[in-house]
């Protein structure tokens, strides 16, 4: 097992990723704290995993939280060695038709703030602690323009800066800090999409013509909250399936089939 014994912190565990995440850690020997919105959600992962999970309801986007977050990981497991920053939220909308005094901040709270205020809170407790690693959830949209998803595709971009940044001040520290970029995965994030009529065409443009699952990405998370990944740092680590390489193959795909 490639985790056993470690303790981590994990936001967003209630989400298709999250959720995934948490089974995949305890399967590998850890201890997870699991936090979200979702209280209900909370419930059902912690009857499901037993003592394994702690849950805690948390809004990343307050600090006091996030910070009251890390300190109960550490009360009630007895130390942190891993904080995965993974909660996140998309609001697909014409960049034309936002209302600048909700759209951007809405997204940027949550996928931003939430990341920085992992790296701030996360980082001083492993620091105390003697070190630990900090995965963040990225997506291969921080590095690619994409329509409808303007802050989100922001948010992103800064957290694999934040990525960068934070390993290169983490690492006299013995913290390593890297992020993940999904593809596309099936989740309820990519349900926002359906009263668009974009669904079916999101599993079309992928190269297989089908999502990634969450199960998945929890195995590179996985990978990289272990020693086995102790020489990546700093980085961000495609899981997409290879999105982001590719022009979509509209010849094929339109002959045989029409446009989605
Ligand atoms: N699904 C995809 O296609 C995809 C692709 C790339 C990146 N991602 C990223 O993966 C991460 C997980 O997404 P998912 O696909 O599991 O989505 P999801 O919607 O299934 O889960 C997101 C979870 O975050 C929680 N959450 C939302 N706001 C929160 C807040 N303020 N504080 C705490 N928790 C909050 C929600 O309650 C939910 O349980 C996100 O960062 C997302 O941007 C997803």
């Amino acid at each position: 097992m490639r985790l056993q014994n470690k303790i981590a912190v994990l936001t967003g565990a209630c989400g298709g990723i999250g959720q995934a995440i948490a089974r995949k850690l305890v399967a590998e020997g850890a201890c997870v704290l699991a936090c979200d919105l979702n209280t209900k959600g909370l419930e059902a992962l912690a009857g499901e995993l037993g003592d394994a999970v702690a849950t805690r309801r948390v809004d990343v986007s307050d600090f006091e939280q996030v910070q009251a977050m890390v300190e109960a990981a550490v009360a009630h497991f007895g130390g942190l060695d891993i904080v995965l920053n993974n909660a996140g939220i998309g609001a697909p909308k014409p960049l034309l038709e936002h209302d600048p005094a909700q759209d951007f901040e809405g997204v940027t709270a949550v996928n931003q703030k939430g990341v920085y205020y992992g790296l701030v809170a996360g980082g001083r407790k492993l620091a105390q602690l003697g070190g630990g690693v900090i995965v963040n959830t990225s997506s291969v949209y921080g590095a690619m323009a994409a329509e409808l998803s303007f802050t989100y595709n922001v948010s992103k971009a800064a957290v694999d800066m934040m990525t960068k940044c934070a390993a290169l001040e983490f690492a006299p520290n013995n913290i390593r800090v890297v992020a993940v970029a999904p593809g596309r995965v099936n989740t309820p994030i990519l349900d926002a999409y359906k009263p668009l009529g974009l669904y079916e065409h999101l599993k079309r443009e992928q190269m297989r013509e089908q999502l990634i699952e969450p199960e998945q990405i929890a195995s590179v998370v996985a990978f990289l909250a272990s020693d086995e990944a102790g020489c990546i740092n700093g980085t961000t680590v495609e899981a997409a399936d290879g999105f982001s390489g590719f022009k979509f193959p509209l010849l094929n795909r339109f002959q045989q089939s029409g446009p989605a």
